[in-house]
This record gives structure tokens, C-alpha cells and sequence, in this order.
């Protein structure tokens, strides 16, 4: 694939890069470079750019299309270890991530991604790890059900898993098959492939997605200069309710659950919440890029 093959539709790209106050001096690690459109606007503002990702594919498209730029630099690594992968740029002014996978992943057959394009059931992003084939060989069927039941919020997860355990799919056709046959016919759903929710829950547990997020997460405050700023771009509501309740805790609002008599979580926090809701996509972006209409940016700013 060459860089002008690796195209990706960024989402939200104004509003993040906005937020974000990229200027000329301040450093910025967006830890999920992909195809580079983010990092292009910011680099665009100024700002000096560290782009990570742990697709060495993704890294050498955009590394071929923003390296010409001095204030660009490209490194592999996962996000989930900025504090390593970065330890010499420490602290920055703004950490942006836009989770989950590029539409090139997606699209490449032999990536294994794709329910409707046949090739090795594979759903890793970078080289390393298990892949989704060998993560159904080896995790034991109830273990399967709940990355079924929690990662892609399935209904049918028991089914599924004891279809796919009996199966032991190799190539992502036989996969989305053991799941159409899983399945009643009836309940297939209407708007989107009945193995949609199968397919994203083993690629989050293939790529430990919700674990390296976090990681992230835990990791912001040492990353952060005073008045930097921290972004994350969500697509499932698990990944923002995880990014939602650690950005509170940042902020010190109480996250007591309710009914508690008395606050016993902590007081005022070291951040600021700078959107106080979820950031969504406009009409506009969702009709232009239907990818963009689950898309929720959250931001905090360190304050000391
Ligand atoms: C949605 S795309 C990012 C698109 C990018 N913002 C753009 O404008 O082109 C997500 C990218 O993040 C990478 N990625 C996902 N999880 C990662 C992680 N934990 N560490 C590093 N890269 C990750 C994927 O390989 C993919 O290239």
C-alpha cells in the first residue's frame, strides 16, 4: 500500500484540533496518527507534532506524507505507553487520541478486519500479540461470551461463542458464517451486518483496546505541562464512559454514586473539564462521513 492509498476520513477534525490550541512552540504527541489528517491541522497551526501508532503500515504512510515537515516525527509505539514512547518530549502542551481502527485497516482483506472481505482472521494492529483466531482457539467459552456480551454488546454472545468454539473460524468469511448460523434468521438486524458486534468485540479484545485506553488515561497528568491539554475522540460508549468518568475524577467533581449521604471520593482535582459534554459531529460531518455519527470528543486542561 502506498501513502496515497492510506486514506483516511478524519472525524471531528476542527473541533479537536481547535480545542487543542495547537500554536507555534507548543509540542503535541497525537498518539493515534493514522492516516495523519489530525496531525496535519495541527502541524498546519504550528505546533510541532510527535505522531504514534502501533501500525507500522499507518506510521509509514503518514510519516511519507508529513515527514517533509521538520516539525514533524513519526514513532511506533502504542499509546498506552506514552510515558516510555515519549519519556523525551515530557511533559507537552496536548495529547490527542481518535480510538479504534483507520478505514485502511478496514478495508485491506488481508488485515482480517472485514466480515464481508474474505482473508486470515487476523484484527491485529501492530505485529505483535495473538491473533483473533488464535484468541478463540485459546480463550474458554465463557471468557468469549463476555467479550462478546461486554466489547460488542451482543445479544446472542452465548450462542455465537459456543458456534465459534465448535468452528474455530481461520478466515473471516468462515467467521461471519459460524455467526449468520449462530444466529435466528429473524433476529438479524436490520441496519448493520448481524456479524458486526462479533467482529468489533474480538478486535477490542485483540488489540487489549479498552486496556490501553486505561492506561492512557492513568497516565495523563504526567504527561500534561501545566495548561496543556489532553483530547480523546470515542466511538463506543464503553470507551467513553471510561474516558467521561476519569476525566471527573481529574476535575474533582464528585463521582460518588448516587444516594451516598456524603461525598467520599475527594475534593477540587488538578484539571479543568474543558467540554463539559461530549463533543458530537455536526449534520453535516455525519451525512458527509456516516463514521462520524458515534464519535464523542471529550477534553480536560491541566491547571497545576
Ligand atoms: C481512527 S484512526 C486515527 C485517524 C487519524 N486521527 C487521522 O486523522 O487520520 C486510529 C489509529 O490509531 C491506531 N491505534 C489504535 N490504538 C492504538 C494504540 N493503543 N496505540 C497506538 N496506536 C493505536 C490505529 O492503528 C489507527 O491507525
Amino acid at each position: 500500500m502506498t501513502a496515497s492509498d492510506f486514506q483516511h476520513q478524519t472525524v471531528l477534525l476542527r473541533e479537536a484540533v481547535e480545542l487543542l490550541r495547537p500554536a507555534d512552540g507548543r509540542v503535541i504527541i497525537d498518539g493515534t496518527l493514522g492516516g495523519g489528517g489530525h496531525s496535519e491541522a495541527l502541524l498546519a497551526s504550528g505546533a510541532t507534532v510527535v505522531g504514534v501508532d502501533r501500525d507500522p503500515v499507518a506510521l509509514a504512510a503518514a510519516t511519507a506524507r508529513l515527514g517533509a515537515n521538520p516539525r514533524f516525527q513519526g514513532r511506533a509505539g502504542n499509546f498506552a505507553e506514552l510515558p516510555r514512547v515519549a519519556a523525551d518530549l515530557l511533559p507537552v502542551d496536548g495529547v490527542l487520541v481518535d480510538l479504534g481502527v483507520s478505514s485502511p485497516q478496514l478495508d485491506v482483506a488481508e488485515r482480517g478486519f472485514s466480515f464481508s472481505k474474505d482473508g486470515p482472521l487476523d484484527m491485529r494492529m501492530g505485529p505483535d500479540g495473538p491473533t483473533a483466531a488464535e484468541l478463540i482457539a485459546t480463550t474458554d467459552e465463557r471468557e468469549l461470551v463476555r467479550i462478546l456480551k461486554d466489547y460488542g454488546e451482543e445479544p446472542f454472545a452465548r450462542p455465537i461463542a459456543r458456534e465459534l468454539k465448535k468452528a474455530l473460524p481461520t478466515r473471516t468469511l468462515e467467521a461471519a458464517e459460524v455467526v449468520k448460523r449462530a444466529v435466528p434468521r429473524k433476529a438479524w438486524p436490520n441496519r448493520i451486518h448481524v456479524a458486526t458486534r462479533t467482529f468489533q468485540a474480538l478486535r477490542m479484545a485483540v488489540n487489549g483496546e479498552l486496556e490501553a485506553l486505561d492506561a492512557l488515561l492513568a497516565a495523563i497528568p504526567g504527561l500534561l505541562k501545566v495548561g496543556g491539554r489532553a483530547a480523546v475522540i470515542a466511538f463506543h460508549s464503553l470507551e467513553d464512559r471510561k474516558v467521561k468518568e476519569a476525566f471527573r475524577a481529574l476535575a474533582g467533581r464528585c463521582t460518588c454514586p448516587p444516594g451516598l449521604p456524603v461525598c467520599v471520593c475527594s475534593g477540587v482535582g488538578d484539571f479543568a473539564l474543558v467540554t463539559k459534554k461530549a463533543v458530537a459531529a455536526s449534520e453535516a460531518e455525519v451525512e458527509a462521513n456516516p463514521r462520524s455519527r458515534s464519535a464523542h470528543l471529550r477534553v480536560v486542561e491541566k491547571l497545576r
